[in-house]
């Protein structure tokens, strides 16, 4: 085994990659730098081994290409498990094994997986290196599609190691490998995976071993698996939150900036939202939304007991089927270089399409598996050019709406959180909580119609709390408790809101334009929290009047508001039953404030 120089000091890491490489037996290992130069020679090396392809680099300057396999496109959470010490603690909502079974397994799948391959050892900081809002691991990984990636969505590198080396830092491990060993002179797939699949968490030791995938969420250590499902364990020990939420800021007329955290579930639009352009009658004011994230929110009390936010991450892994210059040219901006593609379309002059990037095709496109692609070709076949779940993973210092405050180690301050779904029905386009716990029953009773960002059915509502659902590293009702109790920290609670932007009318259309005028919303929240804004008062909670939103540029008949807004009272009466169908599975440890809730809303009805 040939290693490059370690480029760490630390006692207990140096002996943990020691102990590692001798299960894993690679045929090399790879201290990452996170250096450009080291990036390029990756890029250069999946070049040549058919893992990437570089675009055309004067239309896409820096941009590379990847195609997956079809058995490896999304999160697979019937492969995810969290491994407590007891069942109970992961609760019902979690795929729980016996840690000492599973350990036994992972000994077993791991032993000597990386053969023939290099091993990486890749230092990353989640959040703002030495911020102590901060959190480091170092993945151990066989992909270097992982590093690469990970370059652009986490912290990496030397700083990250002079940080471990310092001594006082806990770091969580991660394990990753792709699950595909070489024989000797076996050569390798372009995208190799293993068709067994362990997404696997320890949260009492904080530790991730990740199996058979080398894509998105399952992959990319940092995301999902630390910074929801680990940091959500450690962030209820400590007290404060890890949230699947995007970060915004609203700037109004006069300057003074407001910043909104939102939660909706995987593919529900929180990119679009978190880089909205808001409507030219808006602009024109000096309103402006500010993007300081669009996946994960770490969230916690300052010294004054007000509520800070930092984005974990340095990039965006989003979902580019539906993103164009006319959703979210903000985010056509910032992958417009140095971005990585998989599983999109690509165009015989060496660029890439989506599914909505254009309302007409480009002639002569490549699909997501290789194969000849055209709109007469998809009519038979059904096949899009790009997967539902294609992806890009681009750098958020290139976004043109990125906050100056975006890095700011001691976060910025939240005043509101927004929950939302995909709704066809029921839930108005917006209504704000009574109070703060209400709004925790308003997040711990989410619904949304399910998507492709993870395997499985498409388009039914499933209850996802907070959107954490498939996220959270410990027992919900646990966790619903952690949201009740930390207004004990708190001097001011944000206000906390609901929205949804995907109301239907009974011939499938959407009631809502969405994208921009969201915007008005938006303003309404903000002048809500702001104390200059108008609500009434609703069984659910405080609701606008046509006369409280802002429609400057719009014709938006009342007719039309209201059909949005309808409170429809059946409709609620079945809700309010899917609610309890939850509460159920959670009995053994939901809060009673949930249950008194669900009690006032029934008698409010
Ligand atoms: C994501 C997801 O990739 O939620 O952000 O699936
Ligand atoms: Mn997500």
């Amino acid at each position: 085994m040939t290693s490059s120089t370690p480029l760490s000091t630390n006692a207990h890491l140096l002996k943990w990659v020691e102990k590692m490489a001798g299960l894993c037996r690679p045929a090399a290992i790879h201290w990452v730098d996170g250096s450009q130069s080291e990036y390029d020679a990756l890029c250069r090396q999946m070049v040549e081994a058919g893992t990437f392809i570089r675009l055309d680099q004067e239309r896409w300057p820096g941009c590379h290409y990847a195609r997956s396999d079809a058995s490896d496109v999304a999160r697979v959470e019937d492969r995810t498990f969290i491994c407590s010490l007891s069942k109970a603690a992961a609760g019902p909502t979690n795929n729980w094994v016996n840690p000492f079974d599973m350990r036994k397994k992972l000994r077993g799948l791991f032993d000597g997986c990386m053969a023939g391959r290099t091993m990486y050892v890749l230092p990353f900081s989640m959040g703002p290196i030495g911020s102590p809002m901060s959190q480091i691991g170092v993945q151990l990984t066989d992909s270097p599609y992982v590093v690469v990636n990970m370059r652009i969505m986490t912290r990496i590198g030397l700083p990250v190691f002079a940080e471990i080396d310092r001594g006082d830092r806990r770091v969580v491990p991660c394990m990753h490998s792709v699950g595909r060993p070489l024989e000797p002179g076996q050569k390798d797939v372009p995208w190799p995976c293993n068709t067994e699949k362990y997404i696997v968490h320890f949260p009492e030791t904080r530790e991730i071993w990740s199996y058979g995938s080398g894509y998105g969420g399952n992959a990319l250590l940092g995301k999902k698996c630390f910074g929801l499902r680990i940091a959500s364990a450690i962030a209820r020990d400590e007290g404060w939150l890890a949230e699947h939420m995007l970060i915004l800021g609203v700037e109004d007329p006069h300057g003074e900036k407001t910043y909104v955290a939102a939660a909706f579930p995987s593919a529900c639009g929180k990119t679009n939202f978190a880089m909205m352009v808001p409507p030219a009658s808006f602009r024109d004011r000096g309103w402006k939304v500010w993007t300081v994230g669009d996946d994960i929110a770490w969230i916690r009390p300052d010294a004054t007991g007000r509520l800070r936010a930092i984005n974990p991450e340095t990039g965006f892994f989003g979902v580019a089927p539906g993103t164009s210059n006319a959703t979210n040219p903000n985010a056509m901006a910032t992958l417009a270089r140095n971005t990585i593609f998989t599983n999109v379309a690509l165009t015989p002059d060496g660029g890439v399409w989506w599914e909505g990037m254009t309302d007409t095709p480009p002639d002569r496109l490549t699909d997501w598996q290789g194969n000849p692609w055209t709109p007469e070709i998809a009519k038979t076949t059904g096949v899009k050019a790009a997967h539902p779940n294609a992806r890009f993973t681009a750098p958020a210092a290139q976004c043109p709406t990125i906050d100056p405050a975006w890095e700011d180690p001691a976060g910025v301050p939240l005043s509101a959180i927004v929950f939302g779904g995909r709704r066809a029905t029921t839930m108005p386009l917006v209504y704000q909580a009574f109070n703060w716990t209400s709004g925790v029953y308003m997040g711990a009773t989410m619904g949304s119609e399910t998507t492709a960002a993870a395997a499985g059915a498409v388009g039914k509502v499933r209850r996802d709390p907070m959107a954490m659902l498939p996220f959270c590293g410990y027992h919900m009702g646990d966790y619903f408790h952690h949201w009740i109790g930390m207004q004990k920290h708190l001097s001011e609670t944000p206000r906390v809101f609901h929205v949804n932007w995907f109301r239907k009318d009974e011939n499938g259309k959407f009631l809502w334009p969405g994208f921009g005028e969201n915007m008005r919303v938006l303003k309404w929240i903000v002048d809500r929290v702001r104390g200059r804004a108008l609500a009434m008062e609703t069984p659910i909670g405080w609701v606008p009047r046509y006369c409280d939103i802002d429609w400057t540029g719009l014709e938006f008949p009342p007719e039309a508001f209201d059909r949005l807004q309808q409170f429809d009272r059946a409709a609620w009466r079945a809700e309010i039953i899917g609610h309890e169908e939850l509460f159920l599975d959670l009995h053994d440890r939901l809060p009673k404030e949930m249950i008194y809730e669900r009690e006032l809303l029934i008698c409010r009805m």
